[in-house]
């Protein structure tokens, strides 16, 4: 276990979709204390897992709806932290959604839902949030975007351009917020197989097509991700700032 995360503030949107799971055990393993936020929906059908993580880490999990396209939802979630003195160690801006469709066929209410989740919250919840984190001891920002925040692919312009936003927010945040040695990163996966992707991804049509695109030959699993997450809230990571890191399998180098 690594001693580093033990009792450190984590707030994790998103937590309880395929990747937020992982990333909030991960951190509720070393003895992190995971504030985890997503939909009423999802805290309705996750409540076994909330349960579940519960009991096997001393309640470290506390997880709360807060719709991440509503800037006032976030600034009450923000002050009930503050107002109980807790300072945040790490954020992970992971909640994200996607759609695929042909550009002509995007609606106005497509992209807003879009860009109203990817960007729009990860850029309001780092703006709050920044604001717990303690301007000593510094703190790390983690923006999960994709490989298509660097490349265009079909039938996903609202998500590309979300995507793309964040790879570049994140450098404007790491440049204001290093003075307080809070660090600002994003991670870029490639396709993550997940039990909501499997059936999709392993398609035999679909597999030979996307796996021709990945030198290594694998998708994603979502510990790869949660390995990157670790490393840019941890120590080791220390002088890194106003990066994207893909983990890709080599996908962005051709
Ligand atoms: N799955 C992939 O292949 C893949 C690849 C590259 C990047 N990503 C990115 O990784 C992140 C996690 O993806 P995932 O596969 O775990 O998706 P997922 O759909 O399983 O999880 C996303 C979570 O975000 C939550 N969420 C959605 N809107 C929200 C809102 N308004 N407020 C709060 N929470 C909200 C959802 O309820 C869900 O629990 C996303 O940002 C996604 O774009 C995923």
């Amino acid at each position: 276990m690594d001693k580093n995360f033990l009792n450190k503030n984590i707030i994790i949107t998103g937590c309880l979709g395929e990747l937020g799971r992982g990333i909030s055990e991960d951190f509720l393993s070393m003895g992190a204390v995971v504030f985890g936020i997503d939909t009423e929906e999802a805290v309705k059908d996750k409540k076994e897992f909330i349960k579940e993580m519960n009991l096997k880490y001393n309640d470290k999990y506390h997880v709360s709806v807060c719709d991440i396209t509503e800037v006032e939802a976030i600034r009450e979630y923000c002050r009930e932290l503050s107002e109980n003195k807790i300072d945040i160690d790490v954020l992970v801006n992971n909640a994200g959604i996607n759609m695929m469709a042909n550009a002509v066929d995007v609606t106005e209410e497509n992209w807003n839902d879009i860009l109203d989740v990817n960007l729009k919250g990860t850029f309001f919840m780092s703006k709050e949030v920044v604001q717990l984190m303690n301007k000593d001891s510094g703190g790390s920002i983690i923006n999960i975007s994709s490989q298509h925040g660097v490349v265009g692919n079909y039938k996903r312009a609202p998500y590309c351009a979300s995507k793309g936003g964040i790879v570049n927010l994140t450098k404007a945040l790491c440049l204001e917020w290093a003075e307080y040695n809070i660090r600002v990163n994003s991670i870029l996966p490639t396709f993550i197989l997940t039990s909501k992707s499997e059936q999709w991804l392993m398609k035999p049509g679909i597999y030979r097509k996307y796996i021709q695109d990945i030198p290594m030959k694998r998708y994603c699993l979502v510990d790869d991700i949660v390995n990157a997450v670790r490393f840019f809230a941890g120590n080791g990571s220390s002088m890194i700032t106003g990066q994207a890191l893909a983990v890709d399998g080599g996908y962005l180098a051709k």
